[in-house]
């Protein structure tokens, strides 16, 4: 298997954590070199952007929250993901530049000329290799989690959560290398067909 580059994304908690770890698994199993990582986050200085832009306490403004995803995603991008895809490692990672357009882009309005244009610079036009989208019903959503100790992105109303949702349909749709997956299944069901799907993309050989 070559280094390649596979995205989680997803509304919150709809299993991106759960299948990206059963998929390092997976792949780690069959001698694969993986990172498994994440964004906002995945290195010492995007960690500590994360911990300011999801905290409750704060009131951030829509342009100040997404130049503070797209930090986090510069630093990341060139510090972490690049490095491992040039070391021939196999990256996986939660959330990527698509939540900007969906959060960012859909939810709260900002012109998705900007963002994506902020997401190639940050990004020095990474694009991955496949993007798996998780989309569940929104029920899950409340039924999965506990309101009262979730962050600030997690704590917008449903009115808001409908439309990133509408967000990530209508952009895997026209996004090359992305797929929608039903993250309404069991997760032993998911996962088989995230491997089905690298098959597919031609990630996995002659599975
Ligand atoms: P998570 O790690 O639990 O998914 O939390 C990250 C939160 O940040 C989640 O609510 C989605 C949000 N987010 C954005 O709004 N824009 C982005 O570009 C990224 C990467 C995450």
């Amino acid at each position: 298997m070559k280094a390649k580059f596979i995205v989680f994304e997803g509304p919150d908690r709809s299993g991106k954590s759960t299948q990206a770890n059963l998929l390092s698994d997976y792949l780690s199993q069959r001698e694969a070199d993986v990172l498994l990582t994440r964004e906002p986050g995945g290195d010492d200085v995007a960690e500590r952007i994360r911990r300011l832009v999801l905290d409750p306490a704060h009131k951030v403004s829509p342009m100040a929250e997404l130049l503070l995803y797209e930090a986090s995603r510069a630093q990341h991008t060139q510090q972490k993901i690049i490095p491992a895809l040039e070391a021939g490692k196999t990256v996986i990672c939660e959330r990527y530049t698509m939540s900007s357009c969906a959060y960012q882009g859909y939810g709260r309005g900002i012109d998705m000329d900007i963002i994506n244009k902020l997401n190639d610079i940050a990004t020095l036009n990474l694009k991955p290799d496949l993007t798996l989208v998780l989309l569940m019903s929104d029920k899950y959503f409340t039924e999965r989690g506990e309101y009262l100790f979730s962050d600030r992105l997690e704590r917008e109303d449903e009115a808001f959560r409908h439309k990133m949702r509408k967000g990530y349909r209508e952009i895997a749709a026209k996004t090359a290398n992305a797929v929608i997956i039903d993250a309404d299944k069991p997760v032993a069901e998911i996962h088989k067909t995230v491997l089905r799907e690298l098959s597919n993309y031609a990630i996995l050989d002659g599975e």
